[in-house]
């Protein structure tokens, strides 16, 4: 049976704390490919997906980087202070062995975003490293599929024990 939505009038006792990483390239929406990717800037959707955090009970910690190596220093670091991690790795969705394993070697639940639906684009977008260590993955809505991938993660952690800190 479905469960009653927390809102940001009924807050639980404790929230989990999300990671949430954009990767490459996802600090110029707004302004990069709109046909593609939308007006939408990343500032806009931050804001969105603290709003729609609160309301599903989540905490977030957002970060963008370019590089590789910061995006496995954050997931690395996560097991300490975040619950889930929701991942849009850019680029790096198609390449990236480091950020497959840093996310296998955490064991924290993760999922996969796109804005775009990277299975009706050029065929190099179809392989995704990430998605094997991932629980699901949503794409193609747009920033939405950041609001949706929220709303799915406090499903999955509804029963998690909190972290203290
Ligand atoms: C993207 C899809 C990727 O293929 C692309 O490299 C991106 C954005 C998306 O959100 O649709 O940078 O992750």
């Amino acid at each position: 049976m479905a469960r009653p939505r927390r809102t940001a009038a009924s807050p639980r006792a404790r929230s989990h704390r999300v990671l949430v990483l954009h990767g490459p390239n996802l600090q110029l929406l707004g302004s990069r490919e709109p046909d593609v990717y939308g007006h939408t800037t990343l500032e806009e959707i931050n804001l969105a997906m603290r709003e729609q955090a609160r309301a599903v009970g989540l905490e977030l910690d957002i970060h963008q980087s370019n590089h590789e190596g910061a995006l496995a220093d954050w997931i690395g670091r996560a097991r300490a202070r975040n619950a889930g991690i929701v991942v849009n790795a850019g680029a790096l969705t198609h390449t990236s062995l480091v950020l497959r394993d840093a996310i296998a070697a955490v064991g924290l639940p993760t999922i996969e975003v796109h804005l775009s639906n990277t299975s009706a684009r050029e065929s190099f977008r179809r392989r995704s490293y990430v998605a094997e260590v991932c629980v699901g993955r949503i794409e193609g809505f747009g920033p939405r599929s950041y609001l949706l991938a929220l709303e799915a993660m406090a499903g999955l952690l509804d029963n998690a024990p909190r972290h203290e800190s």
